[in-house]
Formats: structure tokens, C-alpha cells, sequence
């Protein structure tokens, strides 16, 4: 199941080969990429704009990133944002920007591109320094010996192995004591969880508007990174930052100077992403949550461990003996379920297993069939038993 060639696809329903596969690697929570109402504006979009805009963005920009950076920052709350065209290019070019030659405090686990980030810092002076995983205690014993002129600490927000967001209130409160700079990347979380309300429709929070408004934090030290092209099914991605740190960005961030841009088509789908996620996100977000939590459930039934305790929709199950990972995976395509293996040496071995998401677009009967496939997966293989799972319950989130 990896590096498989999809021939043809049907809602989520995938075709590799002559075998049809119900789609649990996707990233597309909330189910955009299929919807009709979103595809129905691209038409409209390239007879005015042409296919793409290839100026760079600072030789020129379609008035569409205007519109899009406006409307991100009145979603997030924040001051400004910037958008470029994937979160890879943001972190290898914002990254030695904000850490200006001084320490970079990164977490053991951050996705390898915020390390590749960090790496390129290096080559420009910077310091690299590990923390550990989700850990403020231990940041916390670095930054205190800490005597560099600026500091960033960099890390994830919504993991995307485990599904659960780190302590995001004790990290920003770590940045502003210490005079850093919090980064986040918060891929998945964004267009999932969002801020806060006693009338939410669903323990994922409103709005969709990512990790710094669902933990009711301030964007004071904190500089948010996030994608597109997961929950809203789109080649961009975007900083929320400081209007005076998107301004020196623009002539020190080489992808703003130099790179191609995001097609029009993924301009279009943000934009009517955007209108359709103001008008029902929250409804498509509780479905999701309702789905996820049907698969929470299960495993827990089973006794099956899995590290996500959050309730997002990604659903990580280790395996007890990591040499099955490739029966496994054979087992996962035969019945029909395509999921993300995690093989040794991407994850350590006792993280050895594969990963579920679940997207708005999965059907009740393709929630149906995983769950049956993952039983008869828990009498054919040893995985890891369940820890006490902390995941809320309907009549708990309804309450
Ligand atoms: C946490 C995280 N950061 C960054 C990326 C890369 O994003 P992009 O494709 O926008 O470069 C991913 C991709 O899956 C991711 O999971």
C-alpha cells in the first residue's frame, strides 16, 4: 500500500489494480475535494484567470490572494497572514528568517520538514536544540540555560501520527517567558478544530479556525504555519503573522520572490472552501467527529490500543510485533481498506503499524466496513492492547 497507482476514483472509494479500496489515507477531512459546490466555481475561475498565474508572487499577484489572506485572517483571528504555495516551502524559507541566527528549540518529534527547516537555519548560524515530545518541562530545562540572542521553538500542532494536539497553552506561555517565538504547524488541525462554544456541534470546536483559537490562545509570540491542501483540498498554505514580519518576508522568503505559484483552480477551491466552510463547516465537522468517534469506539470495545485520545480524525494502531507490518498491510488491501502503513525506519518499532483517517466524504457503510475489518484484523494479529483511552462520549459531547 505504498507508492500505489490510483486509476480511478468513485466518493472514497479508490481503484488500484483491478481492487476497489475504501480511502482511509486521505487528508481531505472535510470531504472538499468532492464536493460539487466547490468544484462548480473552477470553470468560472480559469475563463477569467487562465489555468495559472505564472508570475512569481512578487512579480505579480492575481487579486485571489488578497481576497484569501483577508479571509484567513478574519477566520483565524490573527493580525495578517501570507499564503505560499505548500507548508515545505514556508518552513524552509520562514524558518531561518525567525531564527535570525540564534537558537532553535524544535521538538523530537516535529514533521521532517519543519526539520529541513531547521537544518537550513543551521547552514545561516542557527542552533539546533531537541526537546521532547510534546514536553514543556523539558523545553523549558533548555531555554533556562539558554543565552542566545533570539530563540524559536518549533513544533507541531495536531500530530500527525498520533491525532492529539500537544499542550499548546503551556508552549506559548514557555515563548512569551522566555522572549521567543512559538512556530506551529498545524496541517491537520486546521479545518478541524477551531475555537471553543458552549453550543458547539462537536468536541472538534467552531469554525475550523486551528490549534491557537481551540485552545483560546493569543497569537502574541506565536506564529501559526498551515496547509490547504488537506482539510481544504487546495495546493496552498499560509503563515498567520504580524503584518511587519509578512512584509520582511516578502523580500526574505525566496518562494514569495522566485517560486511558481498556486494554480487558479486551488485559489477558486479555497475561496469557495471558504464560503462553504462559513455557511455549514460545523455541521460537515460534526459528521466527522460522530464517524471518527463510531471508530474510537470500537477499538476500545476490541481493546485495541491506539495513542489518539483526542478524538480527531487520525487513528494510529502500533502493531505488538512490528514484523507483521507487511502481512498487515496485505490483510488491509484484501479487505478493502486502504489505509497508511507506518514501516521501521520512519517511526521507531514500537510505533509500527498503520494509520486511519477518516474523512467527512467516508460513507456510514465504509465506517462499517473498517470497523469489521478491524476485528477480524484483532483475531488475525497481535496488536498492542488498549491504555485507558480518554476519548469523549456521544452523550458527553452532546452534553
Ligand atoms: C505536519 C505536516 N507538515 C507539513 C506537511 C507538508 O505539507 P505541504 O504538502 O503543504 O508541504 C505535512 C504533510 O503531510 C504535514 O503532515
Amino acid at each position: 500500500m505504498t507508492d500505489a497507482v490510483i486509476e480511478e476514483i468513485d466518493g472514497r472509494m479508490i481503484r488500484v489494480g483491478d481492487h476497489w479500496l475504501a480511502d482511509f489515507a486521505s487528508c481531505n477531512y472535510l470531504g472538499f475535494d468532492l464536493e460539487p459546490e466547490i468544484a462548480a466555481v473552477v470553470p468560472e475561475y480559469l475563463a477569467r484567470w487562465g489555468t495559472h498565474p505564472s508570475w512569481s508572487r512578487l512579480l505579480g499577484s492575481p487579486v485571489l490572494y488578497e481576497q484569501i489572506e483577508e479571509r484567513l485572517a478574519e477566520l483565524l483571528g490573527c493580525e495578517d497572514t501570507l499564503v505560499l504555495p505548500t507548508i515545505t516551502l514556508i518552513h524552509l524559507s520562514v524558518i531561518p528568517v525567525l531564527a535570525a541566527g540564534g537558537a532553535i528549540f524544535v521538538d523530537h518529534r516535529a514533521h521532517k520538514t519543519i526539520y529541513e527547516g531547521c537544518q537550513f537555519a543551521s547552514l545561516r548560524g542557527a542552533t539546533v536544540k531537541r526537546f521532547a515530545f510534546e514536553d514543556p518541562d523539558d523545553l523549558e530545562r533548555l531555554l533556562r540555560r539558554d543565552r542566545s540572542a533570539s530563540r524559536l521553538i518549533c513544533m507541531d500542532g495536531v500530530n500527525s501520527m498520533t491525532g492529539n494536539a500537544p499542550d499548546l497553552t503551556a508552549f506559548a506561555e514557555l515563548a512569551r517567558r522566555y522572549e521567543a517565538i512559538l512556530y506551529v504547524d498545524d496541517a491537520h488541525g486546521f479545518g478541524v478544530i477551531g475555537e471553543r462554544h458552549v453550543d458547539e456541534l462537536s468536541p472538534y470546536g467552531s469554525r475550523g479556525n486551528s490549534i491557537v483559537r481551540h485552545f483560546g490562545e493569543t497569537y502574541e509570540r506565536v506564529v501559526l504555519v498551515a496547509g490547504l491542501s488537506k482539510s481544504y483540498s487546495s495546493l496552498a498554505a499560509f503563515i498567520a503573522c504580524p503584518s511587519d514580519l509578512k512584509r520582511l518576508l516578502k523580500t526574505a522568503a525566496p518562494p514569495y520572490l522566485y517560486s511558481g505559484p498556486s494554480p487558479v483552480a486551488s485559489l477558486a477551491t479555497v475561496l469557495a472552501g471558504l464560503d462553504l466552510n462559513a455557511a455549514r463547516g460545523d455541521t460537515v465537522r460534526a459528521g466527522l467527529w460522530e464517524k471518527t468517534n463510531r471508530v474510537l469506539r470500537t477499538l476500545e470495545r476490541l481493546g485495541i490500543h491506539t495513542p489518539n485520545h483526542s478524538g480527531f480524525p487520525i487513528i494510529e494502531i502500533p502493531l505488538a510485533r512490528s514484523e507483521e507490518i507487511g502481512a498487515v498491510g496485505r490483510f488491509l488491501f484484501e479487505n478493502g481498506v486502504y489505509a497508511t502503513l507506518a514501516a521501521y525506519p520512519l517511526v521507531p518499532r514500537n510505533e509500527v503499524g498503520f494509520r486511519i483517517q477518516v474523512t467527512a466524504a467516508n460513507t456510514n457503510a465504509q465506517i462499517e466496513q473498517l470497523i469489521e475489518v478491524l476485528a477480524k484484523l484483532g483475531n488475525a494479529f497481535d496488536l498492542q492492547t488498549a491504555h485507558k483511552p480518554e476519548i469523549a462520549t456521544e452523550a458527553e459531547a452532546a452534553a
